[in-house]
Formats: structure tokens, C-alpha cells, sequence
């Protein structure tokens, strides 16, 4: 089928997006409206200003603009604009469930409350499920390039606020900041009953990913390209079903892979590994999850059984119960 015959599919099918930092859903307009409005100084004036400066070399020089570009964000109100728009963003490109990433330590350490962050994201989590149907979860997020005990202040804090966010992670600048770093705050988490995800693999190598898994326990391995040097980790990954979430745009865009094709992601398929397609930081690394999809159906000529797959995927691989997952799963076998 020609590719203009499969984007309507792309478009329409019911999908999960698990990999998106809500951080990096803040397009330029409202970067620069909020900074306004908050008296916030950045280094652009306009839209324009901002999208010059998406040009990254690698993981960190993505990070600093974007710890840049959240400042303007700052109360109540501006989280729940942020987040609503992505949810609205996602609704329409028929995105059913979203597990979505929040770092509360990007905002607490420049005196922002933990609560202000997290009532602004659950308000506009509400809403959208109410106006658009769309199931969500919040993933709070640990930065590794912090010492542990700033993770596990921020765990302390967030307790009280236990019945809205489903797990914790692991994000920001992961080469030299291993795995082992968070492995008490890991293990406090899972006793409270947080289920545990982590970026690992995606600029540090295939032993993170061992001691994500089998130190802080993860369900779910974020990127995890580094995967496909060790063997034994491939059948380990395939042979336990751990779910991996890709992001095909953002590992360009930060210089992982020079095109789209480089990524294993035949080699995921090839190897019976569970993988999803996510936008990781949509509004910094050029498209939400359909511009992911679609550069992937380009890429590698997928067919619509293999669409069909990976939005399969998508679903298998989320932490929404098994009645949620069926119905859904459903849907999409009606394609
Ligand atoms: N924070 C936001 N996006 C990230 C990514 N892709 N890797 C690490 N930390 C992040
Ligand atoms: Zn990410």
C-alpha cells in the first residue's frame, strides 16, 4: 500500500503513549507566553528565536534547553495549561492512554512546590479523561545527574499525593550516572507501591540496563538502544517480555543514530522484543507520537499488519489493567 494509504491507519488506531516528559510538550507560543506573564527573562523573543535553537549534539546540550524552557512555567495554572494541551494534542491523534513523565525536581529546585506541580498536572489529567476519554497515568521522575538524597526527598514529598502518580523513573544526563546511584530510592518506592521504569541504554551502555532491571527492578526499559551489544540482554529483554519504549525522532535529534533506519527496531522485532513508538520530547525533536509512527512506516516500509503491531504493542506494554488492555486490544483487532 502506498504510504499516503497507511496514514490514515496511523492516524485513527487506537495507540499508548509511554515515553513523554511533560516538560517536553511545551511548545515555543507558550514558552514565551508564560515567561512573559511570569516575568521570566529566556534568551528568545520569538517563536522563531526558540525553534533556531533546537539544534542538539547530543543528550546534554537538548537537556540544558530544556531546563531553560520550563522556567516560564511556574504555577498552578501554567502546569495545567501545559499538560492539558498535550493531552489534547494526543486525544486527537487518537492516543488512548498516555503514561506520561513529570520531573518534579526541574521545578522544586527553583522553589516552585512540589504541590503546585502535581495539583496543576492531576487537574488537567482529570479533565482531559472527562473531555476526551483518554486514560492517563503520571511517572514521577527522578534527574540522576541530582545525588540520591534529593530523589528521595522529593519521594518523601510526594506520599501524600501516592493515589495519582503510578510509578517513579529515571531521567536526564544518564552516562556516568548509573543505575546504582537510585537503588534505595528504587527499592522505597516499590515497598509504597510504585511500579518502576527507567531510562537506561540510551546514551550509557548495556550494563545500565542490567542493573536497571535487576537492581531497581523496572517493569519497562525507556530507549534501551544499547541493548542490541550484549546477547544475553536481548534474550533476557525478549525471553522476560520487559517492554521498551522507543522514541525515533528524539533519538535523532540528539544524535543517537544519523537516520531513523539505524535504530534497531528490526532487530527489536526480529529478536520478539515488546517495543512502543513514543515521542519522548515532542514539541523539541519535531512531532507527537503520529510523526513518530510515520517516520518508522517511511523508514522501514512497514506494512498495516505491522502497524497494527506495534499499536498492539503499545497497549501490551502499559500499566493499565487487563480489562482496560482487552477492550482496547479489541479495537484494534477490528483493523
Ligand atoms: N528528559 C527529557 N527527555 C529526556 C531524555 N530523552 N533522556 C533523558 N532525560 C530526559
Ligand atoms: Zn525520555
Amino acid at each position: 500500500m502506498s504510504d499516503n494509504g497507511l496514514f490514515p491507519i496511523i492516524a485513527q488506531i487506537p495507540k499508548a503513549e509511554l515515553h513523554v516528559h511533560i516538560e517536553g510538550t511545551l511548545e515555543p507560543e507558550m514558552m514565551l507566553h508564560k515567561a512573559s506573564k511570569n516575568g521570566i527573562a529566556l534568551p528568545y523573543k520569538t517563536v522563531d528565536d526558540v525553534r533556531k535553537a533546537y539544534r542538539f549534539s547530543d543528550l546534554q546540550s537538548f537537556l540544558d534547553l530544556y531546563y531553560l524552557g520550563v522556567n516560564s512555567i511556574v504555577d498552578r495554572n501554567d502546569y495545567y495549561d501545559l499538560a492539558m494541551a498535550y493531552f489534547r494534542k494526543a486525544s486527537s491523534q487518537n492516543v488512548r492512554r498516555a503514561e506520561v513523565f513529570f520531573d518534579p525536581q526541574a521545578h522544586t529546585r527553583r522553589g516552585i512546590d512540589f504541590s503546585t506541580v502535581i495539583n496543576g498536572l492531576h487537574d488537567a489529567a482529570v479533565d482531559a479523561q472527562d473531555r476526551y476519554g483518554i486514560s492517563i497515568g503520571l511517572i514521577m521522575s527522578f534527574l540522576r545527574d541530582l545525588p540520591e538524597e534529593s530523589a528521595m526527598r522529593t519521594m518523601e514529598e510526594a506520599l501524600q499525593y501516592k493515589k495519582w502518580i503510578i510509578g517513579v523513573g529515571l531521567d536526564s544526563k544518564e552516562l556516568g550516572n548509573p543505575p546504582e546511584k537510585f537503588a534505595n530510592v528504587f527499592k522505597r518506592a516499590r515497598n509504597e507501591g510504585f511500579l518502576a521504569v527507567a531510562h537506561a541504554g540510551e546514551e550509557g551502555p548495556a550494563e545500565y540496563v542490567w542493573s536497571s532491571i535487576k537492581l531497581l527492578k523496572v517493569s519497562r526499559i525507556d530507549h534501551g538502544y544499547h541493548i542490541f551489544e550484549d546477547s544475553d540482554l536481548v534474550r533476557y529483554v525478549s525471553v522476560n517480555q520487559i517492554p521498551v519504549t522507543m522514541c525515533p525522532l528524539a533519538s535523532v535529534s540528539v544524535n543517537y543514530f544519523k537516520r531513523v533506519g539505524d535504530m534497531p527496531l528490526k532487530k527489536a522485532l526480529d529478536n520478539g522484543i515488546i517495543f512502543s513508538i513514543n515521542s519522548d520530547d515532542p514539541s523539541y525533536f519535531g512531532g507527537y507520537i503520529n510523526e513518530n509512527y510515520i517516520a518508522v512506516r517511511k523508514t522501514f516500509n512497514m506494512s498495516k499488519t505491522e502497524l497494527i503491531k506495534l499499536a498492539r504493542f503499545s497497549i501490551i506494554s502499559s500499566f493499565m489493567n487487563d480489562h482496560m488492555k482487552q477492550k482496547l486490544l479489541e479495537e484494534i483487532d477490528m483493523w
